[in-house]
């Protein structure tokens, strides 16, 4: 029978791989609580119409990216591209904020965009994702990247770089809108790449990001958000870089980071690294003050960020991965001692050591062989006559050396050695 293939842009994940998302989680979970955030899951389908109106009708994610299907009642619903429109949602619909002045939340998962598969950019990929809702001030906009930095270096990753800009707010965008527009009305179409002849009109921002080469060099001479904003927008900027600079972390300001998502406002950035091929940007996030207002919440602040797991796992495999300790393997070397193998195994487990059971009799050499493969400190062997003795041959798997134990002494004996 022929055999049914994983689908193409979605990946299976095993070790060591998946012992890296294990870590990105687990120190996630350890860098943010000291932050005062706390962790929430929330649905991977939600209504289409969340997504259109949180993101933006004209962005690639939505005009292209999206995996969008009818369920059985002809309702159009959407496998989350991203999860702050969801976080956001379930904010609004759980009244977080009638409890809270300031919710700090942090989520893991699959995010789904239909885009073309390369090294760092799948179908399916897993984000680390952050939201900060109730807070206008600056100040938390650069603690939100302090804390995004401090996850990045616990898990050693250093060489990474920080694109910082400003994007205005609704105050003071519209007009520079209209100025871009009017710049790229005088440009030549052919100048313009497919994507952006289009933008141009629908979302002319997205021009100035663009990474065609032709689009570039049009760019360079364009009028900048930075000279357009208003004094409002220009105190708060100042107000994040300030701390920036004062905690020492390296940035860069990039006029052209405008950033896929249109419910940005003010602060966007972007965490960049090299050497893993086209797809640098390894996290990305920023300010979104009209979100929960424009999902129906109330008029309330928010800022957050996404880390993009597959390709924090590129930096991460280049990294030597402490491999988990297996400390016995339990070797069966007759058929009656299968089930005693079981509970006694059961037994160490009970005493915190690790390990794993040979279940079929077989001879102490073919054990061995598995037991030196699971990477085990010591093979236990367990035949009729230890079963007698209540014991084992314990066999150190480094030295060779071995003795019998009782099976009451050798739990101790396993966790004195390990340390
Ligand atoms: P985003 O920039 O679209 O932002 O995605 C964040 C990160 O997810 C990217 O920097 C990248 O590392 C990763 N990523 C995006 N698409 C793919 C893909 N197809 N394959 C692999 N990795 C990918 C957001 O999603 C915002 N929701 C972030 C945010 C949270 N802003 C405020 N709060």
């Amino acid at each position: 029978m022929s055999t049914i293939k994983k689908i193409k842009g979605f990946n299976d994940l095993f070790p060591p791989v998946s012992a890296i998302y294990s870590r990105m989680e687990q120190t996630a979970r350890e860098v943010f609580s000291r932050y005062g955030y706390y962790e929430i899951r929330v649905p991977l389908l939600e209504k289409t119409e969340l997504f259109a109106r949180s993101i933006g009708d004209e962005t690639d994610v939505v005009q292209k990216e999206m995996y969008t299907f009818p369920d059985r009642k002809g309702r159009s619903l959407t496998l989350r591209p991203e999860a702050t429109a969801s976080v956001v949602r379930a904010y609004i619909e759980n009244k977080r904020y009638a409890s809270e002045s300031v919710s700090r939340m942090f989520t893991f998962g699959p995010m789904f965009r239909y885009e073309r598969p390369q090294k760092g950019r799948q179908r399916q990929f897993h984000q680390v994702n952050c939201e900060l809702l109730g807070a206008e001030a600056p100040q938390s906009d650069a603690e939100l990247i302090l804390m995004l930095w401090e996850y990045l270096q616990a898990l050693g990753l250093d060489g990474l770089h920080l694109d910082l800009n400003s994007l205005g707010c609704r105050e003071c965008r519209p007009a520079y809108h209209e100025t871009l527009g009017s710049y790229l009305a005088g440009v030549d179409a052919d100048e313009l790449c497919d994507d952006c002849r289009r933008r141009k009109t629908t979302n002319p921002l997205r021009v100035l990001d663009c990474k065609v080469e032709g689009c570039r060099s049009v760019m360079q001479q364009a009028p900048r958000l930075a000279d357009h904003l208003c004094s409002g927008c220009q105190s708060h900027f100042a107000s994040v870089r300030t701390i920036l600079d004062r905690a020492g972390i390296p940035y860069t300001i990039n006029p052209r980071l405008v950033r896929g998502l249109d419910y940005y406002q003010r602060t966007t950035f972007e965490v960049v690294a090299e050497n893993i091929g086209a797809q640098t940007a390894v996290a990305g996030g920023g300010r979104y003050d009209g979100l929960v207002s424009d999902l129906g919440g109330p008029a309330l602040p928010g800022t957050g960020f996404a880390c993009g797991m597959e390709r924090l796992a590129l930096l991460l495999q280049e990294q030597e991965q402490p491999g988990t300790p297996v400390d016995f393997f339990l070797a069966v070397l007759d058929d009656e001692a299968r089930d005693e193998a079981i509970l006694q195994a059961q037994q160490l487990r009970k005493q915190g050591l690790a390990g794993e059971v040979g279940y079929e009799a077989k001879s102490p050499k073919s054990h061995l062989r598995h037991a030196n493969k699971a990477g085990a400190a010591y093979c236990l062997l367990l035949g009729g006559q230890e079963l007698q003795e209540k014991a084992f041959v314990v066999k150190n798997m480094q030295s060779g050396a071995q003795e019998t134990v009782s099976w009451e002494e050798t739990g101790r004996a396993l966790r004195q050695q390990r340390v």
